[in-house]
This record gives C-alpha cells, structure tokens and sequence, in this order.
C-alpha cells in the first residue's frame, strides 16, 4: 500500500533572473511564506513518501529555509534547464516504486486537491505520463500544449519556440508532471538542448513519451487562479493577491470579520477566533494568534505575537514577539517589543513602548511611557510619561514594581530597582532607590515661589 505513496520533486534551481534580486526567486515570500515552501507543504497533505527538492546554486539558503521540513535536497550544478533539474533526483528516487509528481517550485498557487486529482487521472488512465494544464486569456509566456486531431496531448512548444499559430494557442502547460520514477528518468536522458535556449526542457517527456508508444493524459485545473508561474515581482504581487484572497475568505468563513478583504493582509500559519473584527490595513505576520471577540484596527502590525480573547489593538500598532492578555486595550501607536507580555485588561495607550517587560492584571499606562526590563505587578498605574531607566550606557538592568503601586508623571526608575506594592513615586522623581510598601518616593527640590518677580524684572503692566 505504501508503495504507491508519490514522491515530489520541486524543481527550484532556476536563476530566477527575471525578479532581479539578491534573494533567490524561490524564497521570495508569499504571505509569509518562502514560495518553495508552499510547494513543500502541500507535499505534507499529500501525505508523500518523499519530499525533493532541486538547489542551484543557492542550496545554502534553500537548506536553511527548509530546515524542519522533511525534505531532501539534491544539487543542480549549473542550470541546464528543467530536464536536467529533474535528473538530478534520479539517486534519491532510487527504490521508490509509487508515482513520481515533479513540479516547478515557482507555481505556489496549487492546492492538494489538483494534485491529487492528477495523481488519480494518472492511476485511472494507467498512462506512462500525466500532466497540468489550464486555458488562460493571456497564456504568453507558457509553453503552449499541441494536440491530435483526436484531442490527445502530443507535445508541447515553449513560447520561443513556437510559430504564430502555436503561439495563438491558450492552453498552457503548467510544469506539474506524473511518471514513474522508471519511466521519467529513462525517457529524460533522450531529452536534447536543440531548441531556442539551448537548455534541456522538462517539457520533451511529452513527444518522447509518445515516441516510444507511452500514453499522455492531461487534466486541466479548474481555477486559473492555481495556474500562475511566478517569475517576476508582477506575477509575485499577483500570487501574493490571489492567496491573500483565498487566506481571507477562509477567515470570513470561520466567522471572522474583515472590513475590507483587498487591505487586510494575514500570513498562511496565523489564527484568529470567531467574531473579531480586522479593519482596513490590519496586519498578522508570522504566526500571529488572536483570540475571539478581538479588534485589530487599521495599520496595526501584529508579528509572531499572541492576542488574548475581547482585547482591541487599535490603530498603528506594532506588536512584535508580544503576548497580549484578554481583555486588554492597547493603542493607538503603541509599540510592544519582544517578550512584552501583557496580563488580563491591561492598557497600554498611546506613544507607550514596553520591552522584555511582564505586566499584571489591569495594569495602567495610558501615555508616553517606557518600560523596559521590567516585572510590574497588577493594578499598577504609570503616569504620563513615566520611564524604568533600564540602560547605563553598558548593561541593562530591572525594574521590580509590586501590586497596586503608583508612578507619577515624568518619574524616570533608575534600574535596578524596587517599587514595592502600593507605593507612590511623586511625579517627577528620579528614583534610585527603593520605595517600600505603601510609602511615597519624592526626589525633587521643594517648590519656591519668589513674589513679584514678574513685575521686578519688566517692569509694571501697563
Ligand atoms: C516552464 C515550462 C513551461 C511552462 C512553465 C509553467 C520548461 C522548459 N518550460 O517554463 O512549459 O509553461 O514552466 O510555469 O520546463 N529550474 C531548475 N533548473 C533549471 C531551470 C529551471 O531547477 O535549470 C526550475 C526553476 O527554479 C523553476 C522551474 O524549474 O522553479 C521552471 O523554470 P523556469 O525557468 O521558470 O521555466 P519557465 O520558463 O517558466
Ligand atoms: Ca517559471
């Protein structure tokens, strides 16, 4: 039974010269994801024996984007083209017995569910190949499928190649390819470079197979939205848009509320609970979870953060390596860097930066605050512009604020130090020391008034 678990082979050794970037066309991010590793995934639904994956040149990064993923990678020297690619996995493949699905790692548009009806028109036609293609309005830049007079697939024609006539031809070949390992490899070694780019094509499996009496099947994807090639940044921006779509309607569809789907922008491995509310310009990145009854309004920018249930960002957020309790409200233009973690019903109000800080339940601070390197208790309250002053110049410090206490406005906390619970620290002192239970810290000259003064120095109204 095992046995006819496919194998995927993920051509990605290209050069990719059409995005003209330092990264590797394949790692270019599609909702935060490298767009090799939305090919890799839908192996894993498919539940394949192998996963392999074809590195050129830059194998390095591609290992490093591929580490936790089951895969195997296998190198291309030098790229020869997609046939040559192909035949690099010959020796890892060796021993696999079930059908053998390669695939261009720059179409991550598929879902399993085309792959595994290709893989079962395969099995149902018991044919020596089967192959994706799609009938496209614009198919330039495909390479184009040719048929019989009696509708079989007979070859297919890159654009380069083709005369007018193929080139009028809108059913396109989409790079997704079924054989067994047996076949694919025999039939590859009679692949040629004789065509305009001097490369070894992929796409000759078609005539040879049927040259050597092999039978060809063809299945057609029933969205063109599965068919784009991404090999330029238009084509990225528009595989970014249609996945987008694809990614928020299944969010509207669990009950989540987007404003408006064309501006709201959530990473593949992201979670949101029912009933809360993304606005316009709403942005969850890598691995983002809130919880239910959430807002998030707009521009906020949530990263690898969690958000507890009923809690409302508001907007121009961000939000980075963060946990934020429930019930809390946070915003606008609040800025929560790594391992903040805010208790239940905390509030962090506008132009409030907090770091590397543990705040306790129903926490306070409503403005213009920093706390950083901090452990503050529940039911504190930070004034207007209270600071923990976590820097010497050289090494960080903490800050220790217990339950209920009170920083008043402008009060810088020079770390380390300790606030003990239910203390008050006058506005404007700076404290070096500690405050015990229940006391009042003041640090500052006592107020003066000189009489007159005004009058002394210009002289009488008039
Ligand atoms: C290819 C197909 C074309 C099809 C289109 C679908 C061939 C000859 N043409 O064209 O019929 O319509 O895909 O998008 O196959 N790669 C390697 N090594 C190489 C060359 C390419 O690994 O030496 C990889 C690339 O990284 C890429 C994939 O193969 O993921 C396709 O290569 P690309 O150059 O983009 O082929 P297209 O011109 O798009
Ligand atoms: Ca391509």
């Amino acid at each position: 039974m095992n046995s006819e678990k496919p194998a995927l082979v993920i051509l990605a050794a290209g050069r990719g010269t059409r995005m003209r970037s330092q990264l590797p066309k394949i790692l270019h991010p599609l909702c935060g994801r490298p767009m090799l590793l939305h090919s890799v995934a839908l192996a894993r639904e498919l539940d394949a024996e192998r996963v392999i994956v074809v590195a050129g040149s830059e194998s390095e990064a591609i290992e490093a984007a591929l580490v936790g993923w089951d895969v195997e990678i296998c190198r291309q020297s030098e790229p020869l083209g997609t046939a040559h690619a192909a035949l690099q996995a010959r020796s890892a493949l060796s021993g696999h017995e079930g059908p053998v699905l390669v695939t261009n790692g720059d179409h991550p548009l598929y879902r399993a569910q085309t792959f595994r009806e290709l893989l079962e028109l395969f099995r149902a036609e018991s044919c020596e190949l089967a192959l994706l293609t799609a009938e496209l309005p614009d198919p330039s830049g495909y390479g184009r499928i040719l048929r019989d007079g009696e509708g079989r697939v007979t070859s297919i024609v890159e654009e380069r190649d083709a005369d007018a006539g193929a080139r009028r031809i809108r059913e396109v070949n989409l790079g997704a390819y079924v054989a067994r390992a047996e076949h694919l490899f025999t039939a590859l070694d009679k692949v040629g470079d004789d065509n305009a780019k001097g490369e070894f094509y992929l796409t000759d499996l078609v005539e040879i197979t049927r040259r050597t009496g092999g039978r060809v099947a063809a299945a057609e994807v029933g969205d063109p939205g599965e068919a784009l090639g991404v090999n330029d940044r238009v084509q990225l921006a528009e595989a970014e848009r249609l996945l987008r779509g694809r990614i928020n309607r299944q969010w509207m569809e669990r009950g989540v509320t987007l404003v408006d789907p064309e501006h709201t922008y959530i990473d593949v491995d992201c979670e949101i609970g029912p009933d809360s509310v993304l606005a316009p310009g709403a942005q969850l990145k890598r691995g983002t979870r809130v919880g239910a009854d959430c807002r998030i309004d707009a521009g906020a920018v949530l990263e690898a953060s969690e958000v507890g249930a009923g809690s409302w960002i508001k907007p121009h957020c961000w939000v980075e390596e963060s946990r934020v309790g429930p019930e809390c409200i946070v915003g606008p233009s609040a800025h929560l860097r790594p391992g903040a973690e805010l208790g239940p019903g905390c509030r962090v109000g506008n132009y409030v930066e907090i770091k590397n800080s543990k705040l306790g339940a129903g926490t306070k601070a409503d403005h213009l605050s920093y706390i950083g390197d901090a452990d503050v208790g529940a039911g504190v309250t930070f004034a207007c512009g209270a600071v923990t002053v976590n820097y010497d110049g050289r090494d960080k410090h903490r800050t220790t604020i217990g339950d209920d206490a009170f920083v008043g406005c402008n009060a810088n906390l020079i770390a380390p130090v300790t606030i003990e619970p239910r203390a008050f620290v006058a506005a404007g002192s700076t404290i070096t020391a500690p405050v015990p239970a229940g006391a009042l810290g003041v640090e500052r000259a006592r107020q003066r008034n000189v009489e007159g003064w005004r009058e002394r120095k210009f002289g009488p109204e008039t």
